[in-house]
């Protein structure tokens, strides 16, 4: 059912990019909230600060569970869409940065981190694709259904001391170039963040707060598959 209230949808929430990029397009575009991590406790931090920056307007709801597991994803999706209904925008934010050095890095962690940043996006593009279509063909003027991704410079320029993050944001991306391929033509924006360095407050450019704005900006045109930052 298409209806005017607009969901968004973060998975990964977190202190930095997650909650810049959560209350900025919460003020901007919508009424309904997601937010997606393993800790209940910093969850809802997460929501006091969306709810303190945008106010009564908006409703959040937070859903403990870790991604990797496609059950306690599933069933912590199941109960957002029946609280606040599918999301309209789906941020795909989560990652762990783990140093792993060669060959000191157990290879049950780079299967880890694969199930983080593709088995689990995989998983919401599978779940939310179809909702992002229909909504596109609708009402394309009145909706914006996207799925945006949080990258990095590593799939290009990859960092041996970080070679497992390397790897899987590599897969990640390709994952999503081939979904932007598959579904820009259906309406869906499908892209990436590119944050090509460590982010700081401190940054005057790859700061959380900067790096929403320009995610913000890139999303409102909504035509290019990639935002540099
Ligand atoms: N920070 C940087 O310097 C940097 C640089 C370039 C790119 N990036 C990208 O930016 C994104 C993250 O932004 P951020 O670093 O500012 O972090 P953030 O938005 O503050 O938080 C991300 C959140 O993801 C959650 N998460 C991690 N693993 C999870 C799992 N298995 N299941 C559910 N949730 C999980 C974590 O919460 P829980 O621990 O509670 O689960 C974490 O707080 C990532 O895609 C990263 O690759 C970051």
């Amino acid at each position: 059912m298409i209806s005017a209230s607009k969901t968004l949808l973060v998975v990964g929430s977190g202190p930095g990019i997650g909650r810049a990029v959560a209350t900025l397009f919460a003020s901007r575009r919508y009424n309904n909230v997601v937010l997606v991590a393993r800790r209940a406790d910093s969850l809802e931090a997460e929501k006091a600060a969306v709810e303190q920056a945008v106010g009564a307007q908006v409703k959040v709801k937070v859903c403990a569970a870790d991604i990797t597991d496609p059950v306690s994803l599933g069933k912590a999706l199941d109960e957002a869409d029946a609280a606040l209904g599918k999301p309209e925008c789906v941020f795909f934010n989560a990652a762990r940065v783990l140093p792993s050095a060669f060959f000191k890095h157990d290879v049950k962690e780079i299967e880890y981190d694969l199930k983080i940043n593709v088995s689990a996006l995989y998983f919401v593009a599978e779940r939310y694709m179809p909702h992002l279509v229909s909504l596109a063909k609708a009402d394309p003027s009145a909706n914006k259904p996207a799925l945006l991704v949080t990258s990095s410079a590593l799939p290009m320029h990859p960092i041996p001391q970080l070679f497992a993050l390397s790897l899987v944001k590599a897969a990640q991306r390709n994952m999503v170039q081939s979904l932007n391929m598959t579904y820009a033509p259906e309406g869906v924006h499908v892209g990436v963040i590119n944050v090509a360095g460590i982010v700081s407050p401190d940054d005057p450019e790859r700061n959380p707060t900067n790096i929403a704005a320009k995610t913000w900006e890139w999303f409102e045109v909504g035509k290019q598959f990639e935002v540099v930052i």
